[in-house]
């Protein structure tokens, strides 16, 4: 059936996805030579209806649709699309506001300003603070760091936005050794090199070592930058946040501290988790993302500043003569690397306000139990299987072995191991009842599971765990 109207045409298109997600088989069902035939071949010389456009897009490519929305997708750290954000979404294209200037959409600046202060204190960040809504966690480390950038080195008179990094005083920047890929690449983006961080250990969890943070400090003042993480990528574990900032500023009182907290700061939004993430206020900076546990969709991260001033100071272009700025009023390249954007704010207000802030924490404290439904289901269904990680958020690591093997690292069985459980992880892949990724944990294959998900249920868990233990039975 269509209509005459390509906005209807998606509509029905996406309102029958969304209503059949739950059912699919959720990774792709083709391959990318499948995917140019369909889709590709040279540009047409005339021109297309609007709505033939949209059903032909919808149809060629729906095998190529990973059903991330569904309540089974466990991949990476993707989390779903809340209703209210999702149709909030439609609404930001349909009025296409530039959120670059005030000016261009007052609308969209504005909700920025009110979802921002909530954002601040859902996760619960100084009152002060200031915020740009970015295009995922990569930049908003970007932006967080740049404001460090700005603040150690103007203590020491050197403007960064104006001289650059050439002959400017040297920063340290110190990192954890479980520091996601996001951290060194937002250093390169800013002259700050991907490689030349002191590197502190971390403990069998993935969270950095407090003695070596120690020794890691500098024992002079210079310019420092310290990275601490919330939410550690695969085992999902917390740096000791409040004892690490505590001994930063006994050592180095006028260190920047950020904290990676991309899905890992929204802990601070649920009362029974966010001990985990005791004294993060004390930091600098905090870098999260609504498109992972706030279940707005793609594109949306966060950036928090304590310092509005250094923030604005390091993504502030330079005045143009056509442009009128806000007094008052925020006009949103001011704290963003970017000129004119997406109008963000939006879906991120319309997932808070749909939510409220128990909304968010059951939304939260759902997930991690379903996370931990998934662990015992699995360590209980017997021989060969083993959860490698202390399950304290989202995040499950398992791997597999034959039954009676040793699948420890060293052990003769190790390899066989592996080669296991990357098979398991294809099994699943391949029978579409849920999806999940692999990953390498301290030398180990392991399998990656991500409970992230708005929609996920405990049926959900029960069904992708049965799926999971069928795997490993017929490998
Ligand atoms: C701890 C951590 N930091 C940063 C990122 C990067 O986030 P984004 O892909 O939104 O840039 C991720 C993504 O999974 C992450 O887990």
């Amino acid at each position: 059936m269509t209509s005459s109207n390509p906005l209807k045409a998606a509509y029905d298109h996406a309102t029958r996805y969304i209503g059949g997600v739950a059912q699919r088989h959720v990774g792709a069902r083709t391959t990318r030579v499948d995917l140019l035939a369909a889709l590709g071949g040279s540009l047409p010389l005339g021109a297309t209806d609007p709505v033939e456009v949209i059903v032909h897009l919808a149809r060629t490519a729906d095998p190529g649709i990973v059903a991330t929305i569904g309540p089974r997708y466990f991949g990476f750290v993707i989390g779903g699309s809340l209703p209210a954000a999702l149709a909030a979404d439609w609404l930001t294209s349909a009025w296409d506001q530039n959120a670059g200037i005030f000016a261009c959409g007052p609308a969209a600046s504005v909700v920025e300003e009110v979802a921002g202060a909530w954002l601040v204190e859902l996760l619960g960040l100084p009152q002060e603070t200031s915020v740009g809504f970015t295009t995922g966690c990569q930049m908003a480390h970007f932006t967080c760091l740049g404001a460090a950038r700005h603040a150690v080195l103007s203590r020491f008179g050197w403007d960064v936005e104006e001289r650059g990094l050439f002959g400017a005083p040297e920063i340290t920047v110190v990192v954890g050794s479980e520091t996601h890929a996001t951290i060194p690449t937002a250093l390169q983006y800013l002259g700050l090199g991907r490689s030349r961080s002191v590197i502190v250990d971390s403990d069998d969890q993935g969270r950095l070592r407090l003695d070596r943070l120690e020794a890691a400090l500098p024992s002079d003042d210079s310019p420092l930058i310290v990275c601490l993480q919330a939410g550690n990528v695969n085992t999902g574990a917390f740096d000791p946040i409040g004892p690490a900032i505590e001994l930063i500023r006994a050592r180095c009182p006028r260190a920047w501290v950020h904290i990676d907290g991309a899905f890992g700061l929204w802990a601070a939004a649920d009362p029974a988790r966010r001990h985990f993430l005791a004294g993060h206020d004390g930091a600098d900076s905090w870098a999260t993302d609504g498109h992972k546990w706030l279940n707005v969709p793609y594109d949306c991260g966060y950036a928090f500043v304590r310092d509005p001033a250094a923030h604005s100071a390091a993504m502030s272009p330079q005045s143009a003569a056509y442009i009128t700025y806000g007094q008052a009023e925020r006009d949103e390249f001011r704290w963003v690397p970017e000129y004119s954007r997406r109008a963000r704010g939006f879906a991120t207000y319309a997932a808070l306000r749909s939510l409220g802030q128990d909304g968010v924490a059951a939304m939260i404290d759902r997930c991690c139990r379903l996370a931990e439904r998934m662990a015992d289901a699995l360590r209980s269904a017997g021989d060969g299987i083993e959860v490698l990680n202390d399950v304290v958020l989202d995040q499950v690591l398992v791997r597999f072995t034959s039954p009676g093997g040793d699948a420890a690292a060293g052990s003769a069985d190790a390899a066989d191991a592996d080669d296991r459980t990357r098979r398991v992880v294809k099994a699943v892949q391949d029978d579409g009842t849920c999806w999940l990724g692999s990953t390498v944990w301290h030398g180990l294959a392991a399998m990656r599971i991500s409970v992230i998900n708005w929609s996920t249920t405990e049926a959900d868990i029960d069904r992708s765990a049965a799926a999971i233990v069928a795997a490993h039975r017929q490998v």
